[in-house]
């Protein structure tokens, strides 16, 4: 309600004042020196979702005649593609179906010559599928969708030519949505893309062309100075890594809850799994939920189980459901 003792909070404030476009400015250095982005991209701050995004892409990248390349892990990728294919045609790379319970081998991605661009989900957040590797398509630039991988492990940014992700798993509150692009692709948006969708509008008006998310993009920032004290990105892979690998590890050894996905594809932040009886799974979420295990149900189009180990879990809350789930095993099999 005092923000920097100015007798109003920051929500308050114009976004083009002098105190919030510091604010601004610093969550976009922290960010950069976060992921290490080079000076030739830009960062840009937006709303919609990364599902405007799914649209927003095609119209900046292509024209009605260009093929794209969409490789098929699962609910997100199947999303972005439909939305792709209202714009130019669309090439499936690779699609790993099958329940989506793995990520396709480097040799069978099947990029196509001439693409305007290739896309993957590097982490599918409902199936719990994650990609260990990443693509190299034939001369297209690279575009990812990272809504729940961003920041969670260490990336090389300049293998992609765009990164685009929803801020509400590892960023901030929802309201946010950051996208990552090479300046070479900026300036091709179809002649009909709206002004405030259009990646060059967005980017000469350092993301405020109209009015930004002031309060998600303060909290994105607040998010990043908290990573950057407990030792950037590279600390968070290595506390991501082994909190999964925990989750894993007690699924694994245990007789009534199991893992569908292939084990150099299960996800670092999203851990599906079902009980050997689905009857059990109401008394497992409520007597969770009494435990102080919240949300634990997988989404709604899939399923089962599913925790979700974001940056801003701690491990002892990993080690806590492992705890319950050995309980609640030994009363049920
Ligand atoms: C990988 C991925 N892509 C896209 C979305 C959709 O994001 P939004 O709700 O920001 O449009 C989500 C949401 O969970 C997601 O996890």
């Amino acid at each position: 309600m005092d923000w920097q003792q100015g007798g109003t909070s920051v929500m308050e404030i114009s976004h083009r004042g002098e105190a919030f476009m510091r604010v601004a400015a610093e969550a976009e250095a922290d960010l950069r020196e976060l992921m290490s982005i080079p000076a030739n991209y830009k960062v840009l701050f937006l709303q919609g979702g990364a599902s405007a995004q799914f649209a927003l892409v095609p119209m900046n990248l292509t024209t009605a005649s260009s093929t794209v390349d969409y490789v098929n892990t699962g609910h997100w990728s199947n999303r972005a593609m439909a939305e792709a294919k209202r714009y130019c045609r669309v090439h499936v790379a690779a699609d790993a179906g099958g329940g989506y319970s793995r990520v396709p081998a480097m040799s069978e991605l099947k990029f196509s010559d001439g693409a305007a661009y290739a896309h993957y989900t590097p982490n599918e957040t409902i199936g719990g599928v994650e990609f260990g590797y990443i693509p190299m398509p034939r001369g297209a630039p690279l575009v990812a969708d990272m809504s729940s991988s961003i920041l969670s492990r260490a990336v090389d940014v300049a293998k992609f030519g765009l990164i685009y992700a929803g801020a509400q798993k590892n960023i901030g509150p929802a309201g946010l949505t950051i996208v990552i692009v090479r300046e070479d692709l900026i300036g091709r948006a179809r002649a009909d893309t709206p002004r405030v969708f259009d990646y060059e509008q967005i980017a000469e008006h350092g993301s405020m062309l109209n009015t930004p998310p002031t309060f998600a993009w303060y909290a994105a920032g607040l998010v990043f100075k908290w990573l950057k004290r407990s030792g950037g990105v590279a600390a968070a892979e290595e506390r991501n890594r082994l909190k999964a690998e925990k989750l894993y590890a007690a699924i694994d050894n245990s007789q009534i809850y199991r893992n569908p996905v292939a084990k150099d594809s299960r996800s670092r932040m999203n851990v599906t799994f079902t009980l050997r009886k689905p009857e059990w799974d109401l008394s497992f979420l409520e007597q969770a939920a009494r435990a102080g295990l919240k949300n634990l149900n997988g989404h709604r189009v899939a399923g089962g189980m599913r925790a979700s180990l974001y940056n801003a879990m701690p491990l002892a809350g990993v080690e806590a459901l492992i705890e319950f789930m050995r309980e609640f095993e030994r009363t049920h099999s």
